[in-house]
């Protein structure tokens, strides 16, 4: 009764270390590890003992014979894995602590931002004696995406925010919410009154598609939607217009398929979920029968992971349907499951996602409001070539990636969209870690290791005695924010 990987994988390698006989793959370090969608067992070398499905902070490992049907899928892709990749040495993994020569008792480190990164950087930190940590998050509640970005209707994905709970009990821990850094309080005023500060304020900008018609009203970024009904304080009031039948999305990622599964699920399904009250009182009254999610690219480039995928082709009450000018040839697990559902056919009266690939927009229409996108088949690289085609649309959502913005005080590479940097180090005292350092891309867990990276240099400048000391007390510092931020919660 091998254990199973399912679609709710964060990626954080917790269930690695926990194996009794490293039969999880890739592991951190292991060639793959970065870039995986998930974790995989190997269905020959499990022997049940069920320590990972203990271990998994947002319980994605379960028995095979506990799957749900629309896991079932899972079974044969965590085998596959080792079709690929034997990983024939089964040497449980030891997990050395780093031992560290000097003194960490007083380090006291400033982390902005308060969501998965900067909660795994604290959390790195505090396993050594004696640090303070202070997380600091422009809103009044913390987790970053986890909170606002993770869909409702992924109720075990957003089970991590415990494993957040639980690192914010620690002794040295405290929040600073509600706080902007570089407007209530500066990054050199933090650098001055802390040993070192290390930036994790993701990439907090969206990417637009330099297309006419973009800024119309009714065109937006999914990030816009996503916080909406996730109740984010930017974006829980604006009005969302439901009243018209198709919606286009553009972009072919996770965040596409998140959007276009919440736009065509039955409200009463997410009913008791996490979405916000107001979003759930629209999609009630919404009239959208369908969700075209337009792809400039083939299926095998398809960026959205395979476990979405599967997790998509498993809904019960909405028809998904591929089309498109691409050829679903190709034996991986993806175009195959493409493939299949390239050959499914819509019901009546229920609600449908099309996945339409090698299709770009280039015109989005509409006076005072979208009516339409104008869209065209694309060459291999994904530029528009075909003649325009209209498709009409009362919205257009531009789910195409986020941006790493510069942050005042830190250097920015203009033309990679990125804070220069060697392992998290943008300088002594001053470090990066999450979106903020990678770009945008990589799951929850991802952002694990990359911040133990990070802190592994903070602490090597540490004891090369290259962080400066600090002005005044904590208790200065933490003063000072209150008196710019009196109603600050934390
Ligand atoms: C829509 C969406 C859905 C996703 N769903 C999943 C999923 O289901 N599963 C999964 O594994 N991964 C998911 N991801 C990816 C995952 O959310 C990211 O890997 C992760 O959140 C990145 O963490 P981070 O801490 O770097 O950034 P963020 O999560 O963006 O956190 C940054 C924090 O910094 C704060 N901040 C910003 N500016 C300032 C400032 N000036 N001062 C103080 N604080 C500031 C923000 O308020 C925020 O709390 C999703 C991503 C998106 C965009
Ligand atoms: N459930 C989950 O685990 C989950 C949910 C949401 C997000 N996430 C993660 O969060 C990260 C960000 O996800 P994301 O979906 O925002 O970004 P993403 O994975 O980078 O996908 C962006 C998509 O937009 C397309 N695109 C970019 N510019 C375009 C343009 N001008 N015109 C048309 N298409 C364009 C890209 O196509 P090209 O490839 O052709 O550039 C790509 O398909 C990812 O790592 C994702 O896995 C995970
Ligand atoms: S059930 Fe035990 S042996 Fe099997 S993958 Fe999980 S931890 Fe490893
Ligand atoms: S979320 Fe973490 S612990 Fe759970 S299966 Fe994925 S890598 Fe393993």
């Amino acid at each position: 009764m091998p254990y199973v990987v399912t679609q709710s994988c964060c990626s954080d390698a917790s269930c690695v270390v926990a194996c009794p006989v490293n039969c999880i793959h890739p592991a951190p370090g292991e060639p793959g590890f970065a870039e995986a969608e998930m974790v995989y067992v190997d269905p020959r070398s499990c022997v049940d003992c069920g320590a990972c499905a203990t271990a998994c902070p947002v319980g994605a490992i379960k028995p095979h014979t506990s799957l749900a049907e629309a896991e079932l899928p899972f079974i044969a892709l965590n085998e596959s894995y080792y079709g690929d990749f034997p990983h024939a040495d089964r040497t449980p993994l030891a997990v050395v602590p780093r031992q560290r020569q000097r003194e960490t008792s007083g380090l006291r480190v400033a982390v902005v931002g308060a969501g998965p990164a900067g909660l795994y950087t604290a959390d790195e930190l505090l396993r050594h004696p004696g640090v303070t940590v202070d997380v600091y998050d422009r809103l009044p509640t913390p987790y970053g995406l986890a909170r606002s970005g993770v869909a409702p209707d992924h109720p075990d994905t957003r089970r991590v925010v415990d494993l957040f709970a639980a690192i914010e009990s620690q002794a040295g821990f405290a929040y600073q919410l509600g706080v902007e850094v570089g407007t209530d309080v500066t990054a050199d005023e933090l650098g001055r009154h802390y040993h070192a500060v290390v930036h994790a304020i993701g990439a907090i900008g969206d990417r637009s598609l330099g297309i006419p018609g973009e800024d119309l009203p009714g065109s937006l970024p999914a990030t816009t939607l996503v916080q909406w009904y996730n109740g984010h304080p930017d974006h829980r009031d604006t009005l969302v217009d439901l009243g018209h039948e198709r919606v286009v999305v553009v972009g072919n990622g996770n965040v596409a398929l998140d959007v276009a599964r919440v736009l065509t699920a039955d409200p009463a399904s997410l009913a008791g979920s996490d979405i916000a009250p107001g979003a759930l009182a629209t999609l009630r009254g919404s009239r959208v029968e369908e969700v075209v999610v337009l792809g400039r690219r083939g299926p095998t480039e398809a960026a959205f992971t395979m476990p979405e995928l599967i997790g998509l082709a498993g809904l019960r009450d909405v028809d998904v349907l591929v089309s498109g000018g691409a050829a679903f040839t190709g034996d991986s697990p993806k175009t195959a499951l493409l493939r299949e559902l390239s050959r499914r056919t819509p019901r009546p009266g229920r609600r449908r996602i099309v996945l339409r690939f090698r299709t770009a927009p280039v015109r989005i229409l509409g006076d005072e409001q979208v009516t339409g996108v104008e869209v065209a088949s694309t060459d291999e690289r994904g530029r528009p070539v075909g003649e325009p085609e209209t498709l009409g649309a009362g919205m257009v959502l531009r789910a195409v990636g986020h941006r790493v913005l510069p942050v005042s005080g830190l250097p920015y590479d203009d033309a990679a969209g990125r804070i220069p940097h060697e392992g998290g180090r943008v300088r002594a005292g001053a470090y990066v870690a999450g979106w903020l350092k990678r770009g945008p891309s990589g799951f929850i867990g991802t952002n694990k290791s990359c911040a133990a990276e990070t802190v592994a240099a903070l602490l090597d400048d540490h004891e090369a005695g290259l962080l400066p000391e600090p002005e005044g007390s904590l208790a200065d510092v933490r003063a000072m924010v209150r008196s710019r931020r009196p109603v600050l919660v934390g």
